[in-house]
């Protein structure tokens, strides 16, 4: 009997503490109007700065994905963990959810994904493939986000700063011989050609060296090693993600649907047996944009950036974590996941479930 891949649990968490657009106003020149009409939001959550972190949400979403699966932490034996914002340069959060569970067992892998705001579904494909080979039972996969630690502020920094939140989402991932159900296809994609458009690129290995149309206040080539983080890079705000929103834009509304109809072909289905379609969160334009191209009703996708903002690699499972809260993921159900983002990467799942 053939091995599929099925999502037995799922968790979010989200942090308590509500940014509203007027709030990010008193540090920038933008407006509620403005970020409602060019993103759909109305308000993110940051985490609280003191206490929390990226791998500790993470845990949070574990916590719960562990208890719906109905199985124990040590059961967990292998970790996939999807985010742009770690807690450390190295190592990576991986491992640091497995301490932060109290999984005191060795007989696990801890894998880090760096796959953006496509991470969910890099990380879903990578499971997939280790639990239909037979070599692990019970992934645990999370995508996790603090975005609000590496933002920037000021007016220069508003056209990303508003649109990022943070909050944490998680599946476990196990065996099914149910004929016909869990994750019917997966599909990924990479373009590095515009690595740049949307890219958080210092600190880096480049040393600045590799970069010469920039300045960033580098001692003369001729010195060994380099510097990580100079004064200048600081002074000048160079410590902050940038992005060419229009550019990021135009592609994800070809590429989104794109991978959905690619997803569609491989498994002879088409757009109306989608029960509900769970993009990552990116922008609410980007969502309608595809949601008109594949000519899906409203009920057939599921939006919730209103409430969080792009949460990157953390979106769509905290999307799917609510949407199956709300009842709106059923057994039987067609599911569609799909992102595009940093990269560029982007990438579809059907799930049957
Ligand atoms: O997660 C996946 C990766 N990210 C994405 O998918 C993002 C894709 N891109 C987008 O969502 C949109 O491009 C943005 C929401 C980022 C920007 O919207 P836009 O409609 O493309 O605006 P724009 O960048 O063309 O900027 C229009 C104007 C500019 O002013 P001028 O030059 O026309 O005077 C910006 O300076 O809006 C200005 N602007 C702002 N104004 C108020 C940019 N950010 C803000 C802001 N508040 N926060």
């Amino acid at each position: 009997m053939a091995v599929q891949t099925k999502i037995a649990g799922l968790g979010h968490y989200v942090p308590e503490n509500i940014i509203k657009n007027q709030d990010l106003t008193q540090f920038m020149d933008t407006s509620d109007e403005w970020i409602q009409e060019r993103t759909g939001i109305k308000e993110r959550r940051y985490g609280a700065k003191h206490n929390e972190t990226t791998t500790t949400m993470g845990a949070q979403a574990a916590t719960m994905a562990i208890e719906k699966a109905g199985i124990s932490k040590e059961d967990i034996d292998f970790i996939i963990f999807a985010t742009l914002s770690p807690d450390y340069y190295f190592p990576g959060c991986g491992v640091l959810l497995q301490r932060e569970l109290g999984i005191t067992k060795t007989e696990i892998g801890a894998l880090d994904i760096r796959n953006q705001c496509s991470g969910f579904i890099y990380g879903l494909s990578i499971a997939d493939q280790f639990i239909k080979t037979g070599m692990y039972k019970n992934i645990l996969l999370v995508g996790a986000e603090m975005h609000s630690m590496g933002l920037d502020f000021t007016t220069e920094g508003r056209g990303v700063t508003v649109i990022f939140g943070d909050g944490a989402g998680a599946a476990v991932l196990q065996p099914t011989e149910e004929s016909g159900k869990g994750i019917l296809t997966t599909h990924l994609h990479s373009d590095g050609t515009h690595a740049e458009e949307l890219a958080f690129i210092n600190p880096g290995s480049h040393g600045g060296y590799h970069l010469k149309d920039k300045d960033f206040g580098y001692p003369p080539e001729n010195e060994p090693g380099g510097i990580f983080v100079t004064q200048k890079m600081v002074d000048d705000g160079q410590l902050f993600p940038n992005m060419n929103g229009q550019v990021v834009f135009k592609k994800a509304v070809v590429k989104f649907p794109e991978v959905i109809k690619e997803a569609l072909e491989k498994t002879s289905l088409s757009s109306e047996d989608i029960s509900l379609l769970v993009p990552h969160q990116a922008n609410l334009r980007i969502s309608a944009f595809v949601q008109r191209s594949l000519g899906l009703r409203d009920d057939q996708v599921f939006n919730n950036i209103q409430k969080y903002g792009n949460t990157t690699a953390a979106s769509i499972p905290i999307a799917l974590s609510e949407a199956f809260q709300e009842g709106r993921v059923k057994d039987g159900d067609l599911i569609c996941l799909a992102a595009f983002g940093s990269g560029f990467t982007w990438g579809s799942a059907l799930i049957r479930w």
